[in-house]
């Protein structure tokens, strides 16, 4: 039955999408749109091994930025010792330049506190990340030569204290 225009006067349903991105942990079950989006996001994607194991450690902050049912983006951060390492953050194509990434990041800020310093690498060419960074207030602290394997690219160290 064709029912256009009486849904708009029907109630949210649970996990109904409605444009206002929320955030919470990652879970196993993300994994499958997260790959999606990872495989969309980068030269040389994590495997799913990879993000199981990072999943699986007691000591990360792994977190989800969903609208509704759909998995917007997502943040990967391992903590090393005295140090928490940003390890992986990306977000759908089609929702970037919305927020979404540095809304997950300050959410890692404020689950980890700010007792712990936050470091990151990430490729010198990649503007648009580093840009973010610097507007959540990570500092660049060097270069790590040809750290990337695909294409001997520069990795940018950056630091949050
Ligand atoms: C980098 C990435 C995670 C940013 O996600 P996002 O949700 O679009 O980022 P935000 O909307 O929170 O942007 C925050 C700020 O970053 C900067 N920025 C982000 N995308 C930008 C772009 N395309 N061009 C210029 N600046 C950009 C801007 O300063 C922006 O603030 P503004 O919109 O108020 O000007 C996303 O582009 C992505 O998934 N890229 C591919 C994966 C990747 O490179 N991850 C980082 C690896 S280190």
């Amino acid at each position: 039955m064709h029912n256009a225009g009486v849904s708009e006067t029907l109630p949210k349903q649970a996990g109904e999408a409605t444009g206002a991105p929320r955030t919470r942990r990652l879970a196993y079950s993300d994994l499958p749109a997260v790959i999606s989006i990872e495989r969309r996001s980068f030269p040389t994607p994590w495997s799913l091994a990879m993000f199981v194991l990072e999943l699986s450690k007691p000591s990360g902050i792994c977190l989800a930025a969903i609208d509704g049912d759909d998995l917007l983006g997502y943040l990967v951060c391992s903590r090393y010792d005295q140090v928490w390492h940003l390890m992986n953050v990306a977000v759908i194509p089609e929702r970037r330049r919305m927020g979404i990434a540095s809304r997950l990041i300050s959410q890692l800020l404020e689950e980890a506190g700010r007792d712990l310093p936050f470091t990151l690498e990430v490729r010198v060419s990649n503007r648009d990340a580093i840009a973010m960074y610097e507007g959540l207030g990570f500092r660049s602290a060097g270069v790590r030569p040809r750290y990337y394997q695909d294409n001997g690219e520069d990795a940018l160290i950056m630091w949050l204290d």
